[in-house]
C-alpha cells in the first residue's frame, strides 16, 4: 500500500497531496512542509524496526567497519585495526546510465564512480592503507609526487594520522581545486618547475636519501587498497564478473592493482573467470599503449601532453606490474585523443553522472574498442570513473566552454527568465498546476 503524504502550507494552512508539482503554496506562496505519515509502529517497536536495518555499513559503524576498503581487510592488510586511518572510504556506486551506454555502444555499461570517495578520487582507497602502514612503521613524514589527486588524498589522510606530509607537483599544471584541497588539508606543497615525471624522480630520491615514507602507488600498500575497487565492484555484480573492466591509465598504479585483484579474486574463489582489462591512456601521454602495440618488447618514455592533466605522465612508475596485469587478464591497452576524452566527458556529465577529464578516458576507450570490433555491443562492461567532476571543472569562471549549455547573462527581470524558459525543451511554458 503506498502511503500518500500530505503537504501543508505553514502560512495559510491549506493542505495538498504529495504530487503537487510546485514547491511553494500555490494559494499564497507560503512555505510548505510535509505532514508526517503515521508510522507502522511506535516506541521500542519502531526502534527495533530501524535497528533491524543496521548493518556493518550503517551510520553507527566505526570507519573501519564501514569502509569499502577495510571490508576486504583479509585481502588488504589483515591485523592493522589498531592503526587504521580511515574516513571511511569506498562504498562507491556502480551507476547504470542508458545514455552513456548508448554513447559507448554497449548495451550493458556501468560506471564505477570512484570520484565519490571522501577527497573526490580513487586515491583514498590506496591512501587509507598507505597511511595506516605509515603509522605502523612509525613514519615521521610522508611524501608523494602528484598530478593533484594523490596529493589531495595524501594530505587528508596524513593530517588525520597526525603525520606531516610533503607533496611535489608540477608548477602550473595541477587543477586549482586539487591544489586547494592539498594545501587546505595541511600538506607542505612544493611547486616543481618541471613535469610530473620530474616530480616522481625527485620524490623517489628524497624518500631514499631523506627517509621520508613514499606514498605514491609504487608503495605496495597503495596497490592493496586500490584492489578493493575491483573487489567491491565484483561484490556489486553479485560476484558475476563482467566481460571487460576499463580504467584510465597514467602512472599505472590502478592497472597494476586491478590485475592483482582479479588474479587473487579467482585464486580465492570469488570469481571463476577473469574479466579482460582495458587500460586507456591519453594519446599525448601514451607510452604504455605504444609498448602494448609492440608486444611489450621494450619500455617507452614520452614527453607527456594532454588536456587530462591527471594522466599527463610520460614515464609511468608501475610499468612492470602493469604489463603483468595486462598479460594475465588478456587485456588491451589503447590511446584516445583529447577530443574523444572530452566528448566522452560531455556524455557522462550530461547524463548527470559527471567526472573529471582523465576519468572519461575509460568510456572513450570502450567506445573506441567497440568501433574496432574488439568489444562487442552485447558484452558486459564496467568503466571506472576515477575522479569527481569538481576536481577539474571549468576553463573559466563564467562557466562557458565546459561542455554543457553555456550560462546566459540576464538582468534581474522576470521577463528574461520567461524568454529563456520559452526556449527550453519544446518551447512551451509550464503551466502552474491547479489545486486539487
Ligand atoms: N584518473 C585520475 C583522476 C587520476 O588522478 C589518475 C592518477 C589516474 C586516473 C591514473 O591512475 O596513475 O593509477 O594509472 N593520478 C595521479 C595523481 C598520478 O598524482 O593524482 P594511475
Amino acid at each position: 500500500m503506498s502511503v500518500v503524504l500530505t503537504v501543508q502550507c505553514a502560512k495559510c494552512s491549506r493542505e495538498f497531496g504529495d504530487r503537487l508539482a510546485i514547491a511553494v503554496c500555490p494559494e499564497c506562496n507560503g512555505a510548505l512542509a510535509v505532514v508526517p505519515a503515521s508510522p507502522p509502529a511506535r516506541g521500542q517497536a519502531l526502534k527495533q524496526l530501524f535497528d533491524s536495518r543496521v548493518t556493518a555499513h550503517s551510520l553507527r559503524a566505526t570507519a573501519y567497519e564501514a569502509s569499502g576498503v577495510w571490508r576486504f581487510r583479509e585481502l588488504v592488510l589483515p591485523g592493522a585495526e589498531a592503526d587504521v586511518v580511515s574516513f571511511p572510504e569506498g562504498n562507491t556506486p556502480l551507476v547504470a546510465s542508458d545514455a552513456v551506454a548508448r554513447y559507448a555502444g554497449v548495451a550493458a555499461l556501468r560506471l564505477k564512480h570512484e570520484g565519490l570517495n571522501p577527497t573526490g578520487s580513487f586515491k583514498d582507497r590506496g591512501m587509507t592503507v598507505a597511511i595506516t602502514q605509515a603509522r605502523r612503521v612509525k613514519a615521521t613524514a610522508v611524501a608523494c609526487a602528484s598530478t593533484g589527486n594523490t596529493s589531495a588524498s595524501l594530505a587528508a589522510y596524513a593530517s588525520r594520522a597526525g603525520i606531516p606530509s610533503l607533496v611535489l607537483v608540477p608548477h602550473g599544471k595541477v587543477a586549482p581545486g586539487k591544489l586547494a584541497q592539498t594545501i587546505a588539508y595541511g600538506a607542505r606543497v612544493l611547486l616543481v618547475r618541471g613535469d610530473f615525471d620530474d616530480c616522481m624522480r625527485l620524490v623517489r630520491e628524497a624518500s631514499a636519501k631523506l627517509g621520508v615514507y613514499l606514498a605514491n602507488s609504487l608503495n605496495p600498500f597503495r596497490i592493496e587498497g586500490q584492489k578493493t575497487i575491483i573487489f567491491e565492484m565484483l561484490q556489486q555484480c553479485a560476484w558475476n564478473a563482467p566481460d571487460w573492466i576499463a580504467v584510465p591509465a597514467g602512472n599505472l598504479g590502478n592497472t597494476s592493482a586491478f590485475g592483482k585483484a582479479l588474479v587473487e579474486a579467482r585464486e580465492f574463489g570469488l570469481i571463476d573467470r577473469l574479466p579482460r582489462l582495458i587500460s586507456v591512456q591519453a594519446a599525448g601521454a601514451a607510452p604504455f599503449a605504444a609498448a602494448f602495440d609492440e608486444g611489450f618488447v621494450r619500455r617507452h618514455r614520452v614527453k607527456a601532453e594532454t588536456i587530462a592533466s591527471a594522466i599527463r605522465i610520460g614515464d609511468p612508475a608501475s610499468w612492470d606490474r602493469a604489463v603483468a596485469a595486462i598479460r594475465e587478464t588478456d587485456g588491451v591497452v589503447l590511446a584516445v585523443g583529447d577530443d574523444a576524452i572530452l566528448a566522452a566527458k560531455r556524455s557522462i556529465d550530461a547524463a548527470g553522472v559527471g567526472c573529471e577529464p582523465a576519468s572519461a578516458a575509460s568510456v572513450a576507450g570502450v567506445r573506441e574498442l567497440v568501433a574496432r570490433g574488439i568489444v562487442d555491443s552485447s558484452h558486459r562492461v564496467v568503466a571506472v570513473l576515477t575522479g569527481h567532476l569538481l576536481k577539474d571543472p571549468m576553463p573559466q569562471e563564467t562557466g562557458r566552454g565546459v561542455g554543457g549549455p553555456d550560462p546566459i547573462d540576464i538582468s534581474p527581470d522576470l521577463s528574461e527568465i520567461e524568454r529563456v524558459i520559452g526556449s527550453l525543451g519544446d518551447g512551451t511554458l509550464p503551466t502552474v498546476p491547479t489545486v486539487s
